[in-house]
Formats: C-alpha cells, sequence, structure tokens
C-alpha cells in the first residue's frame, strides 16, 4: 500500500507572519494541496505562535475536507485549544522556545503521565493521538504503555545523513543505512503494539523514496521540502512530485510506476 501524503503547511504561514500581512493565504495553500492529491494537512500550533495562529486552526477546520493533524506540546493550554477544534489528528511533539525547528522525538519514557493524560483525553474526543518520538524500542514500548493509537517516526537523523552529497558516498551511505535500518525495525516493533506508523522530518524528493519503502509506514508529514519546492514550481506541482517520489519508493524493486 502507497502510505498517505500530509502536507504541513507550516511555512507558509512563517512568510505571512513576515509581514503579519493577509497573505500567502493558509486557506489557499490547504485547498490546492488537497486538489493536488495531499491526503492530509498538517500544522504546529506553537507556544510562541511563529507561524500557524489560533484563528489559523478554527478556518482550517472549516475548510478541509480532507484529514487535518495538529502537532503540539502537551500542555493545558494546546489540550483545550485541540478540543475545541477537533482536528483529525494530534501528534504530541517536544517544544523548545529557542529551537529553529523540532529538535528530536518527545520522550514519552520520561514524561509517562502527562502524556498519558493528554492522550486519554484526546482519545475521549475521538481525536486520534499520535506521538512524535524518535525511533527507539523503549520509545516505542512507552507510546504503546500510554494508549497512543499512532507513532510518527523522526527521520531527522536519517535525512541528516543524506544531505549535501555526504549520503551518496562513503561514510554517509553507511549511516544512511544504519539510520534506514534503525526505522525500519521501529516501524515493525511499533506495528507488532499494534500501532500505526507516520514518519516525517527533513525528508525530500531524493531521500523519502527509501522510508516509503519501510511496508508499515502508512502516512508521511513533510512540509519544508515541498514548500521550498513550490516557491519555484508552484504548490500543486510541489505536491504531486513528493506524491509520486512516495509512490516510486513504495514499489518493489524493480517495478515502474505507470
Ligand atoms: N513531523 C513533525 C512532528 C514535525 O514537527 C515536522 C516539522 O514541523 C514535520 C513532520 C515536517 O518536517 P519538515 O518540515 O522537515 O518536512
Amino acid at each position: 500500500m502507497i502510505a498517505r501524503l500530509n502536507v504541513n503547511i507550516d511555512h507558509v504561514a512563517t512568510v505571512r507572519q513576515a509581514r503579519r500581512a493577509p497573505e500567502p493565504s493558509i486557506i489557499a495553500a490547504a485547498m490546492i494541496c488537497e486538489q493536488a492529491g495531499a491526503d492530509g494537512i498538517t500544522v504546529h500550533l506553537r507556544g510562541d505562535r511563529r507561524h500557524i495562529q489560533d484563528n489559523d486552526l478554527r478556518t482550517l477546520r472549516d475548510a478541509v475536507a480532507t484529514y487535518l493533524n495538529l502537532e503540539m506540546a502537551a500542555t493545558e493550554e494546546m489540550l483545550k485549544i485541540a478540543l475545541e477544534r477537533r482536528p483529525d489528528a494530534v501528534t504530541l511533539v517536544a517544544e523548545n522556545p529557542n529551537e529553529i525547528t523540532t529538535e528530536g522525538g518527545l520522550d514519552v519514557k520520561a514524561n509517562m503521565s502527562i502524556v498519558r493524560a493528554t492522550v486519554g483525553r484526546l482519545r475521549q474526543a475521538e481525536i486520534l493521538a499520535s506521538l512524535f518520538i524518535d525511533p527507539n524500542p523503549p520509545q516505542i514500548e512507552a507510546a504503546h504503555a500510554v494508549g497512543a493509537q499512532q507513532v510518527e517516526l523522526c527521520t531527522a537523523v536519517y535525512a541528516d545523513t543524506t544531505l549535501g552529497g555526504r549520503g551518496i558516498h562513503g561514510e554517509g551511505a553507511l549511516r544512511a543505512g544504519q539510520e534506514l535500518r534503525r526505522l525500519s525495525e521501529a516501524a515493525a516493533l511499533a506495528s507488532q503494539y499494534g500501532l500505526r506508523v507516520a514518519a516525517g522530518h527533513g525528508l525530500t524528493y531524493r531521500n523519502v523514496g527509501a522510508v516509503a519503502a519501510i511496508s508499515e509506514i502508512t502516512e508521511f508529514n513533510i512540509g519544508h521540502n515541498i514548500v521550498s519546492r513550490a516557491i519555484f514550481s508552484g504548490l500543486d506541482r510541489a505536491v504531486q512530485e513528493m506524491r509520486e517520489a512516495i509512490s516510486a519508493g513504495s514499489l518493489p524493486s524493480g517495478q515502474q510506476a505507470g
């Protein structure tokens, strides 16, 4: 099965917030992504509101017809907003006010009680509870123990090994192989626990294929690379090309997309 693609449109809001202007419209972006074949839209409402604003979530909830995934920290403030706005899924992430982007997975093992309580309240409201974690067995076991329905495996370390050509030869390729194995083993373990498996962070048109070949991964959340390409090629084409890269990676080797 080919994995679903949720497009993270935070960076459309980043451009808008640079001028505190009405454009570019986050709603137009979401509609174009859906029309181009995205299976869902992802946004991260950060504590510092650096890109997505509270009102964006309200308008997106009305406009998004596919699937709305809200990334957020496990705080009372965010939980209240999620329960009001009712996205289809909430992905709990670690959030550090000074970080440029999410720096790694949530340490579920070290925060069992708060994560368990937040997952419980989301599930009670029939919102799918997903946890963004590093691809490590203890974190997967903890995610299962707190009642999460899905894990999103952080692909940042794998993605780093593929940057700047270092991934093509020598040490980069070796490290990429090791990281792919770690992702693949983590996906298999999560699936054995009955968890749905998503993946994301730092994925690009070039490196997503190898991750898409991991059959347990059924969803990708990808933002920066798609929005970057959209500046030059248009958002619809950028989304279509990411869908194609995922499909090409999902096919058994040797088979070509028709
Ligand atoms: N998944 C999670 C949990 C994230 O925090 C992010 C970044 O907001 C992404 C996926 C998307 O990462 P990228 O923008 O590098 O594709």
